[in-house]
């Protein structure tokens, strides 16, 4: 697979085949994702990997302390999103949010079945292998764009493998909840999750396609005589 085809084969997946990820193909993932560059070189990032029994329990207990929580609002470690959200993000948002349950088939007024969908996150989406993303509490904006680097650096990298990817920073919600259960020290911060494994193409919510502002609209070009 060449990296255009694995750009435009990207997409986060939210239905995982029940087919595991061998813990060699993990390991070399993430060793490749490595190679993502950071200021300084710094790296900054640091990955707790999870499957089997232990990523099970994992699940378990957290949908346990989520059952009657709506982890919705929580900002948990950090702000996901500026409060109030702005134009033109408001909308894309929104926007993302209709198209979604569109495709799963929950009703725009269907509150509850919103919610249980966004839980579906607790359980990585029934994928295999469930990834914690983590970086230094110390670092600064600098480094957060490193991480987030690292996270669409190892999202491509899986396509090369087959594999697909959600990102999750539906994690980093109920940081308080998840980060004893990581293991996570107290001097690293909770960024996001990140769900792996096999698509389930036959899921109606892997056939949305989310949408992209034009070019135009996010880049002035200066001194071209064609662009
Ligand atoms: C840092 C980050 C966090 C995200 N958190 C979540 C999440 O918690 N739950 C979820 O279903 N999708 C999550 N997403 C997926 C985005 O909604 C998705 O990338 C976006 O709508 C574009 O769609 P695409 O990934 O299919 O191209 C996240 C993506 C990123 C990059």
């Amino acid at each position: 697979m060449d990296v255009f085809e694995a750009v435009d084969s990207r997409k986060s997946c939210r239905a995982f085949l029940d087919k595991p990820v061998d813990g060699a193909t993990v390991r070399e993932l993430i060793g490749r994702a490595t190679r993502a560059a950071s200021g300084g070189n710094l790296q900054p990032w640091s990955v707790y990997a999870f499957t089997g029994a232990p990523l099970a329990e994992l699940v378990r207990t957290v949908l346990a302390a989520v059952d009657t929580v709506d982890p919705r609002g929580l900002n948990g470690e950090f702000p996901v999103y500026p409060e109030p959200l702005f134009e033109p993000f408001r909308s894309r948002r929104f926007e993302n949010g209709v198209g979604l349950y569109r495709a799963l088939g929950v009703a725009r007024g269907d509150d509850a079945g919103r919610l249980a969908q966004y839980k579906q996150n607790y359980a990585f989406f029934g994928a295999p292998v469930g990834l914690f993303l983590a970086l230094d509490r110390r670092c600064g904006p600098g480094q957060w764009t490193d991480v987030g680097g690292f996270l669409a650096t190892l999202m491509l990298l899986a396509r090369g493998y087959g594999l697909a990817t959600c990102a999750q920073e539906s994690w980093a919600r109920i940081a308080a909840i998840v980060t004893p259960l990581i293991g996570l020290p107290d001097t690293e911060m909770l960024f996001c999750g990140i769900a792996l494994g096999h698509a389930d193409a036959a899921a109606p919510v892997n056939r949305f396609r989310t949408a992209r502002a034009g070019v135009d609209e996010i880049c002035r070009f200066v001194g071209f005589e064609t662009a």
